[in-house]
């Protein structure tokens, strides 16, 4: 694996892991500040009866009205500020003039730049009461993402992090997805490394194995692992977007933006209020 100052690498996704420094950090600080305080904002509004839309559209108006810009409109043909994925809707799901019902859960994923700098992240909400199969798989997505999280630091390696997920969400019985991973983040919005969220798994090919890359301090990346109830098996729909379990079991995911720092990790994209993971107080 290589790696490359990021000041002194071009804007541009080279293959090389970049390794930020302060101005970096201050950076993302900054966007995945907003990234988080708008999470925070809609999840005073998802409530049955409120369309993905009109959730949608209060996210694209709070960047804006912020001075960002929500890095997913426009990006590969996308023309929405969110991914919005319900129920058996692993990621990527199309804001829709579907309304929201009890029961419900979903992932609102959103991403913002400012000053060129990317800040992604999603978390679970629900509609009224979920099932509570649904609240065990929602919560169990969230330990494991920061379970994930706590095995970052320098000499760590990018398979630490995927074991520590994956050991969680299968103990508890679910699967994780492989279709997806988290990613290289900072001035551009999917950069190497891609971080998968497993150790390693058999299928028909063999054994898949993470990577063994070791963590350095300055590295930033997504952790967003996808957790199914059923199966880990994907089925893209025919819009090109929308990521569905193949089985329709039900699907959760959480993201945080991260630095590795001299010591350990810094998230980028906590909640300023606390609203981490729900039950979320006004939702
Ligand atoms: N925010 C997503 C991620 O976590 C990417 C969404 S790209 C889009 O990487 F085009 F689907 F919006
Ligand atoms: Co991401
Ligand atoms: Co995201």
């Amino acid at each position: 694996m290589n790696y490359v100052q990021a000041d002194e690498a071009a804007y541009e996704k080279t293959g090389e892991i970049k390794l930020h420094g302060e101005e970096g950090f201050a950076g993302m600080r900054a966007a995945g500040r907003l990234a988080a305080q708008c999470l925070d904002m809609v999840s005073a509004h998802v409530a049955p009866g409120v369309t993905t839309k009109r959730l949608d559209d209060l996210i694209r108006e709070f960047v804006l009205d912020s001075g960002a810009l929500p890095a997913t409109i426009g990006y590969r043909g996308y023309r929405h500020a969110s991914c919005i994925s319900l129920n058996h809707v692993i990621c990527h799901g199309i804001p829709s003039d579907k309304a929201l019902r009890g029961g419900d859960i979903l992932n609102i994923d959103v991403t913002v730049i400012i000053d060129g700098w990317h800040g992604d992240t999603s978390r679970m909400f629900w509609a009224g009461e979920p099932k509570v199969k649904a609240r065990r798989l929602v919560d169990t997505t969230y330990e494991a993402m920061m379970l994930g999280i706590e095995q970052v630091k320098p000499g760590a390696t990018l398979r630490d992090i995927g074991r520590a997920i994956q050991t969680h969400a299968e103990g508890r019985g679910f699967s994780v997805v492989r279709d997806f991973c988290g990613h290289g983040v900072g001035r551009i919005f999917h950069d190497a490394p891609n971080v998968v969220h497993y150790a390693e798994y058999r299928d028909r090919f063999g054994i898949q194995r993470a990577p063994e890359t070791e963590l350095k301090p300055g590295m930033f990346f997504t952790i967003e692992p996808m957790i199914n109830e059923g199966r880990p098996d994907v089925k893209l729909l025919k819009d090109g977007w929308t990521a569905v379990s193949r089985d329709r079991s039900l699907s959760a995911q959480f993201e945080h933006s991260i630095g590795v720092t001299e010591t350990g990790v810094e998230i980028f994209t906590k909640s300023p209020k606390g609203l981490d993971r729900p039950p979320y107080a006004a939702g």
